[in-house]
């Protein structure tokens, strides 16, 4: 066994460091067109993105690289539900502290109107996590419209829950302006990240 693996990794060695040079061209042309034809992709956005990704310097092609685009968006997906339920579970352990008279700093306690958006953005990354999941099996099989209808609805998924946030803003009841999305940041990756995988998905149909 030995004898085989060996060559077969010197040969694996040797086709990474040599495409290392070419996958970073392949991320800033992709990038570069991404950008042009989506204003919303910013092009430093798109290629700090890939090269956070270990994976990206073993990418080739464009297929590869649209599949390491979706995988990005789905582990930032899920990082933000796992983010957005922490923020939720958090709440509810500061009100159970707060129903025992020992306890009594609610300062941190969530504003009703942001839980409520909160709560919402739940249900809708839930969804984003699954529909992503479906969305690389998709791509996989090269379904690319199925793969676009699903992250379409990833897109989605980022401004209904920025925008829950902000429907605030024109709200009459002076109490409950003035919140701030505490996902914003969050939002805009996930818009960004999704918006790059679509670019690549409509180069790919093309
Ligand atoms: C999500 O994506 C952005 C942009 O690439 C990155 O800065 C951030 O660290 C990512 N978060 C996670 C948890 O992957
Ligand atoms: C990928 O390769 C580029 C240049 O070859 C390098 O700057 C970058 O650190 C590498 N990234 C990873 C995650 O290995
Ligand atoms: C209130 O909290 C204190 C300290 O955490 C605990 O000892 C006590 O049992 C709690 N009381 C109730 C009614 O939960
Ligand atoms: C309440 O908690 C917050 C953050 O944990 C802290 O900054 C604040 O000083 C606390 N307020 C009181 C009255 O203890
Ligand atoms: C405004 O919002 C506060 C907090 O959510 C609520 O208690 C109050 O009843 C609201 N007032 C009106 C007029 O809707």
């Amino acid at each position: 066994m030995r004898t085989h693996i060996f060559p077969l990794l010197t040969i694996f060695l040797l086709s990474l460091s040599s495409s290392s040079s070419s996958s970073s061209n392949l991320i800033k042309d992709t990038c570069k067109k991404c950008s042009d034809t989506d204003p919303n992709i910013r092009y430093n956005f798109c290629t700090s993105s890939f090269n956070s990704s270990p994976d990206s310097n073993q990418t080739t092609d464009l297929r590869q690289l649209g599949l390491v685009s979706i995988r990005l968006t789905k582990n930032n997906v899920t990082s933000t539900r796992h983010f957005i339920k922490h923020l939720l579970r958090d709440d509810k352990n500061k009100k159970m502290n707060n129903n025992n008279n020992t306890i009594t700093n609610t300062t941190t306690k969530l504003d009703p109107y942001v839980k409520a958006c909160l709560n919402d953005c739940m249900e809708l990354y839930s969804d984003a996590v699954s529909t992503i999941k479906l969305a690389v099996k998709d791509y996989k099989a090269k379904r690319y419209d199925d793969a676009n209808i699903g992250l379409s609805s990833v897109i989605d998924a980022s401004t209904t829950c920025e925008d829950g946030f902000k429907e605030n803003d024109n709200s009459k009841n002076k109490s409950k302006n003035h919140v701030v999305s505490p996902l914003t940041k969050r939002n805009d990756n996930a818009f960004q990240l999704t918006a790059i995988s679509l670019s690549i998905i409509n180069m790919l149909r093309n």
